[in-house]
This record gives C-alpha cells, structure tokens and sequence, in this order.
C-alpha cells in the first residue's frame, strides 16, 4: 500500500498543505516543522506521485489550464481546484483565457506546447473532434465529452442540471418560462436547454422561450434583464432560467433594480453553477451547483493517470449537478 500525503501529515501531525509547502516551498515552513515532516517521510518512505515524476522528466513542471472565461468565478474556483491538488505533487498551473474564441484557444494549445507543459486541461470552445484528437499534446476536457469519449473528461450532466432548474420554476407554478443563455455553440449551454425542455414536456401548457446572447456575462443578462422588464404584463415571462450564475445575476439587476420588476413575485429567476456571490444577491439566487473545485481536482487526477498509462482507455468522470433554493424562487406561484 502506497504512502500518501494523508500519512504523512498524520504522522507528523501538520495538515497536507503544510506538507505540500515541506515539499515545494520550505522556505514558507518552519525549519522545525521542515525537520518533522522530512522524519515523517523518512520513516514512512513516502515516494512523490510516479506520474508526477515522470512529469518532471525532462518536462516542465506544470500544467496548462485553459477556461473559456477568467473572470467568471466558477473557472476561478475550477482552477483553485486544480492548483490544490497539482501543488501536491510540486507541479504548477499555467491559466489561459479563451474568452470563447478559436483563436485563442488555438494560440494557448501552440504556447502551451512551446512550454512543454506535461498536458492542458481544457475547456473547449466547441467540441471540434480534430481539434480536440490532434491537440499534439496530453488533454483532459474540463466541463465537456467527445461524442466518441477519445480524449479523458470531468464534467456535470448539464442535461440533468436544466431539467432540474426548469422543473423547479414548473413546481412554483411559472408557466411563461424564458431561458437565458450564451451562445447555444457551447455544449454546456445546449445540453442545459435540452434538459429544460425535457422538463417542459411533461406540463403541457407550460411554454419555454429561447433568449440566446453572445456572452454569459453580467452585462448581457442585464441588457436581456431590461428587456423582460419592459415587456407588457401578459406578455413577460413568469420565470427565467439562466445559463450560468453571471447571467442570472444581470437579469436580476436589469429586470429588478432597472426594470422595477419584483423577484420572485413576478419574475422568479434561477441561473447555473451556485458561484459564492449567487447567495450575496440583493435577492438571493436560486441555481444548479456545480462542484467547481472538485471539478479542478479531478482533471489534474485524470491528467496524472493518462500520463502514467498512455495506453489505457480514457477515463471519464461526470459529477450529478445539485438544486440549490433560494430567495429568487422562494414563495407562492406567480
Ligand atoms: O462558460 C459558460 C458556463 O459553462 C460557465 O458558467 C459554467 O457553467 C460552465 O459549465
């Protein structure tokens, strides 16, 4: 049975970070705690990750992490994820920023090689099989899956995550429900509709509006937020769903603090990923949780493994999303 971290930190009675620190930074470590924890190893006979190892052989040590959006707060929690568990293993994230587009996407896959990062965890802009299966380098796909399952993912059943949003607002009674969402190119985004439709088709009666923008942004949400909020009474929507946390909070701020439009009374909203400001709300948002650093941690784990047997299939790991109620879809139907 292998040493872990876990053990070691035990025996030396610190946490597994003052262990990582040991590892990687002892200068930030007491030389007497330095002193206990190398004992520790010493009598355990803790030996680093072997994949780990082999990605320092005659490699960089450290990781590419490409994100569709740096500032949208749940690729931040995804990357502090993934930082946490590659700093175990002494190996560093490198952070890109797609913003959505080929192009950079492209250029971050080139630089990345030029690093010769040891793989990328990437989150696709598309899934573009023969971009995605001749990358040239080590992938694991963040937050998407090729059809075909080639290249190792974590991810969330976005298709569960919009049924359980949608079949939500139906249970409150909302009936003239509107989906918000960015660009339907993006899997995330269309698996989430196809799973709010899936929701719809069991109230008849129940109509569903598609309002498809160019970013999921604050911003977007709000302009699509001001929107609604004009609309004549019998013509707004009872209920929006918004494709991730951002966009639910500019609806909320276009349709409420713009608009004068009361939440949840008559516009209940609900939006994506339970981001750490969705409960800071002015009304507090309801969303589909997403395990965010989990995701972050997992990725760095499936890289590690493809790296330590390239000839195994890939693995393949999807998290069930989770409900999350709060004010913006508490109270009576509309
Ligand atoms: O980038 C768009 C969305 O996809 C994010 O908010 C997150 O939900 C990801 O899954």
């Amino acid at each position: 049975m292998s040493v872990s971290v876990k053990d070691v930190a035990a025996a030396a009675s610190v946490s597994v970070g003052t262990v990582s620190n040991v590892l990687n930074r002892p200068d930030k470590v007491a030389p007497a705690t330095v002193a206990r924890v190398h004992a520790a190893i010493e009598k355990l006979g803790f030996v680093r990750n072997d994949a780990a190892r082999q990605l320092r052989a005659g490699r960089s040590r450290s990781i590419g992490l490409i994100v569709l959006d740096s500032a949208n707060p749940f690729f931040a929690e995804v990357a502090r994820g993934a930082e946490e568990r590659a700093a175990l293993d002494g190996i560093s994230i490198l952070l890109g920023n797609s913003d959505q587009n080929p192009v950079r996407e492209s250029a971050y896959l080139d630089l990345f090689r030029e690093q010769r990062v040891n793989g990328v965890l990437l989150t696709p802009h598309d899934l573009d099989n023969a971009v995605l299966l001749n990358a040239g380098i080590p992938l694991v796909l963040v937050d998407g899956e090729l059809p075909g399952g080639q290249v190792p993912s974590v991810a969330v059943d976005d298709v569960e995550g919009g049924y359980l949003a949608v079949a939500h607002l139906l249970e409150l009674g909302r009936r003239r429900i509107a989906f918000v969402g960015g660009p339907l190119s993006i899997r995330q985004v269309a698996d989430r509709l196809a799973g709010a439709r899936r929701a719809l088709a069991e109230v008849p009666g129940a109509s569903l509006e598609v309002i498809e923008l160019e970013a999921l942004t604050v911003l977007r949400g709000s302009e699509a937020g001001e929107r609604i909020a004009r609309l004549p009474a019998e013509e707004r929507p009872d209920a929006v769903f918004a494709a991730n946390d951002l966009l639910a909070v500019g609806v909320l701020q276009g349709a409420a603090i713009i608009g004068g439009i009361r939440v949840p009374d008559d516009l209940a909203i609900i939006g994506y990923d339970d981001i750490d400001f969705a409960q800071s709300t002015v009304v507090p948002l309801s969303s589909v949780r997403q395990p965010a650093n989990d995701i972050g941690r997992t990725a760095v784990d499936l890289l590690f493994a493809a790296l330590a047997d390239p000839g195994a299939a890939p693995q393949h790991v999807r998290f069930r999303p989770e409900l999350v109620v709060r004010a913006s879809t508490a109270g009576a139907p509309a």
